[in-house]
């Protein structure tokens, strides 16, 4: 009944902000100022049209290699921070279901899991995401957590020079542990599925700080958090992890060609281009729109990552289409949680690759190599489109 119901991910988008709690609404959703760069990574990708090509079959293909490993599909996860907060449970759910799916699912540092329990749940699709701390023992600590956890991919994150202004977060008074104001307890009671399911579960806690702040109060472990994670990181932090850390090495946060080049020179294995979602950066680019660029100063054995905005199938294509070897989605995912937990996690995963497919046959190119071969886009979109005619 309820699958039946769901079409897309807006469909997600919809029911999940019926179950929602509006301060974890709002957080999740929220962008920095009042959410415009959120609001752009989303518009320039659906002002995008395709071009399309006919009488040629119609033969799918959507698997992809990456670090030695296949995924069903360029589509993965993106780390969320306290995840759980948007509902009881979801970093696991969406480590079983991205495992299921084989995608790659990311955990991030101030996730509400641990590296260890969501690495069970992920299996080989486990990859985690790194923010460096001001103290070697628990950043090198976190990267020994997840060499010992089995995975090989360390994403590191370089786009939170400072805490972000997001509005409606503050409007919301939004702090953890929750302040029971009048106005949050009305919110708590208008959303029972939420409360009563965050009260057996507990309250969302950064479980990775939790080891090092030896202690399971969400208050203390969030200001421990808050005061030991080293803002403002610098290329020399990039060489110290670099250096300690032997598996691959993402560099997620990078904007410009130049940043590209110099990360890939300095020996990252592959670079994600992000805005974190619109969170840091009011009036930042949309993503799609500096993909290119960064595409073009990267070396065409070093893969790129995309991510802002992803919607639905037809965002991984266009993604895919500039040069992205693999497109994350981080809001879609947690929409699904929020909506329907574990099954509306897979069956989102479903659902972006079943439009996916769907949009590959309807333009003509069947595979993410033939996407990334011949003119895709229509209109004034479709010069800079052309591969190795990318902007600067
Ligand atoms: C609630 C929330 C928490 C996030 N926490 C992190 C984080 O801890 N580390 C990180 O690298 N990115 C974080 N991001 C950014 C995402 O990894 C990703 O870049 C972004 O969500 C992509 O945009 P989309 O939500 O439009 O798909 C967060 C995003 C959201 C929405």
């Amino acid at each position: 009944m309820f699958r039946a119901r769901i079409a897309n991910v807006a469909d997600l988008e919809r029911r999940a902000r019926q179950r929602m709690p509006r301060f974890a609404y709002n957080y999740l959703t929220g962008g920095a100022g009042d959410s415009a760069s959120t609001h752009r990574n989303r518009r320039a990708l659906q002002e995008m049209v395709f071009a399309t090509r006919r009488l040629v079959g119609a033969d799918i293909r959507t698997e992809v290699k990456l670090f030695g490993q296949e995924y069903s599909a360029p589509l993965g996860v993106a780390p969320l921070g306290m995840a759980n907060v948007a509902w009881p449970g979801l970093d696991l759910m969406l480590a079983r279901s991205a495992r299921e799916a084989r995608l790659p699912f990311v955990l991030s540092t101030m996730a509400t899991t641990t590296i260890e329990a969501a690495a069970e749940a992920a299996e080989e699709c486990f990859w985690f995401q790194l923010y460096i701390a001001k103290s070697d023992e628990i950043t090198f600590g976190l990267i020994d957590r997840a060499r010992e956890a089995g995975t090989d991919v360390l994403v590191l994150t370089v786009d939170v020079p400072a805490p972000s202004r997001r509005n409606a977060s503050i409007r919301d008074g939004f702090e953890l542990p929750l302040r029971y104001t009048p106005r949050l307890l009305a919110d708590l009671a208008l959303h029972p599925r939420w409360s009563i399911q965050t009260l057996l579960a507990g309250a969302p806690l950064m479980r990775n700080y939790a080891a090092y702040a030896k202690s399971e109060n969400t208050q203390k472990v969030g200001a421990f958090a808050g005061k030991r994670n080293k803002f403002g990181t610098t290329w020399d932090d990039f060489k110290r992890i670099r250096e300690a850390w032997q598996g691959r090495l993402v560099i997620k946060g990078i904007s410009n060609g130049e940043d590209a080049a110099r990360a890939v020179r300095e020996g990252a294995d592959a670079v994600w281009v992000s805005n974190h979602g619109g969170r840091q950066l009011e009036s930042s680019p949309a993503t799609v729109d500096l993909l290119p660029a960064v595409r073009a100063a990267t070396p065409d054995n070093v893969p790129v990552f995309f991510d802002g905005g992803v919607r639905g199938g037809e965002d991984i294509v266009k993604g895919t289409a500039l040069g992205a070897d693999m497109v994350f989605a981080g809001r879609s995912f947690a929409y699904a949680g929020a909506a329907g937990g574990q099954a509306a996690t897979t069956q989102c995963m479903e659902i972006l690759i079943a439009e996916m497919r769907s949009t590959m046959a309807q333009i003509g190119l069947h595979s993410p190599e033939a996407l990334r071969s011949a003119p895709v886009f229509f209109g004034q979109e479709a010069e800079r489109m052309v591969p190795g005619k990318a902007a600067e």
